[in-house]
């Protein structure tokens, strides 16, 4: 039984959902599951955008199947080699053998590493290279590092649908809702959305960048990306959010605390500077243990708020493990422009606020608040003043 959804007149979604995984690339939890979308042209041409994850291969083909009819397959648009998107390939080749592949030089060298056998299969395509399917004409553009360095673009000239590879996706399951018109996107989707790009993408800010100016200079009608909603109006919105995320700019101005404590005791003090915060009028405030979130939602909460507070005990002499991990991950996905505030708490030789302030001040454009505490063991009435120090210039630096 096939299942698609038409796109424009003559372009069907024909990906499917994979909501039994439990992680992404075997990483990042996705509660809600994920999509993976592949589209199909029917011009005097016949052209796939991408195939799918392995594990929705069956679903997949079928879909095929169904909308392809009696025709034959002619072409494979690869866009991305993630094997994600690019698992199938090879089943394409076999039950479509007229077929031709259609990719940049360095997706034909992935295939190969992958070991596909698709030798005189494949044509290749690089910046700006047009080709013409019948009535539909379309532009390859180049999109390395979004989010792997063979990555392209395709855009037809004739409908004005951007086929944007990973770009503009996200984590979670279509419902059968495949439009961002279909859903309530800022209510239900913004927050997988940028925890897909963080965590995913997050890393290549300046290649999203350039993408998006080469993006400005064309005329989208509709965006199709290979994980989450299509993208048929509200492009502003979805736009903004990457201009902000791919530049690493807040988009709140507000508090994130994540503290990492054993007995309670430095979560204590992290709720006192909450609440310090929020009697002062800075409302916007969100508090995370962070043995208990996983990090690739702090990462996304962290390219959301402009002020990270870091509260972590001592750990054999060391930062507290956890914490240690989410300021690695920060640092390796390049976060920049946050503004921090440090606690640290340990009973005999408190270490981590220093070692923390360390490795913030190797990352770019990042601001430390001079005020610090450190806490033994427990906070005290004697550290009211150096918390509320702390709170007053959080403050100040919102200004
Ligand atoms: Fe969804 Fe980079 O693959």
């Amino acid at each position: 039984m096939y299942c698609v959804r038409e796109v424009t007149e003559d372009l069907y979604w024909i990906g499917g959902n994979d909501r039994r995984l439990a992680l992404f690339e075997n990483v990042h939890p996705i509660p809600r599951g994920v999509s993976y979308n592949s589209y199909l042209l029917l011009d005097e041409k016949t052209v796939l955008f991408d195939t799918v994850d392995w594990s929705i291969c069956r679903q997949f083909l079928e879909n095929i199947k169904g909308v392809l009819g009696d025709r034959d397959l002619d072409y494979m648009v690869i866009n991305h080699m993630e094997p994600d998107h690019a698992a199938c390939i090879e089943e394409i080749v076999i039950r479509y053998p007229n077929v031709k592949i259609i990719c940049t030089e360095k997706a034909f060298l992935f295939m190969h590493q992958f070991g596909f056998q698709i030798e005189d299969k494949v044509e290749q395509v690089k910046e700006g290279d047009t080709m013409s399917f019948g009535k539909h004409n379309v532009v390859f553009v180049s999109a390395p590092m979004v989010h792997w360095p063979e990555a392209m673009v395709t855009y037809d000239t004739t409908n004005g649908v951007l086929f944007s590879a990973d770009a503009f996706g996200s984590f979670g399951a279509l419902d059968g809702k495949l439009f961002n018109d279909e859903v309530n996107f800022d209510r239900d989707w913004i927050d997988d959305a940028r925890r897909y790009y963080t965590n995913i993408v997050g890393k290549y800010g300046p290649h999203v960048q350039a993408l998006l100016k080469k993006a400005g200079t064309i005329d989208i009608k509709i965006i199709c990306p290979l994980h989450g909603p299509v993208w048929r109006n509200d492009f502003g919105y979805l736009l903004d959010k990457y201009d902000k995320w791919s530049s690493y700019t807040p988009e709140e101005k507000g508090v994130m605390i994540v503290y990492g404590t054993m007995y309670g005791n430095t979560e204590a003090a992290a709720n006192e500077l909450a609440t310090r915060l929020v009697k002062k009028g800075i409302t916007n405030v969100v508090m995370y243990d962070v043995s208990k979130t996983h990090v690739s939602y702090l990462i996304s909460e962290t390219f959301k708020y402009s002020h990270v507070v870091l509260a972590s005990v001592t750990y054999n002499l060391k930062i507290y493990p956890p914490m240690l991990d989410y300021i690695m991950d920060m640092k390796a996905l390049n976060l920049q422009k946050r503004t921090f505030a440090i606690i640290e708490n340990g009973s005999w030789a408190p270490q981590s606020g220093k070692l923390m302030r360390e490795l913030l001040e190797e990352m770019k454009d990042m601001t430390i608040l001079d005020n610090e505490i450190s806490i033994n063991s427990s906070m005290k009435e004697s550290d009211e003043d150096l918390m509320e120090s702390i709170a007053d210039s959080i403050i100040e630096s919102m200004k």
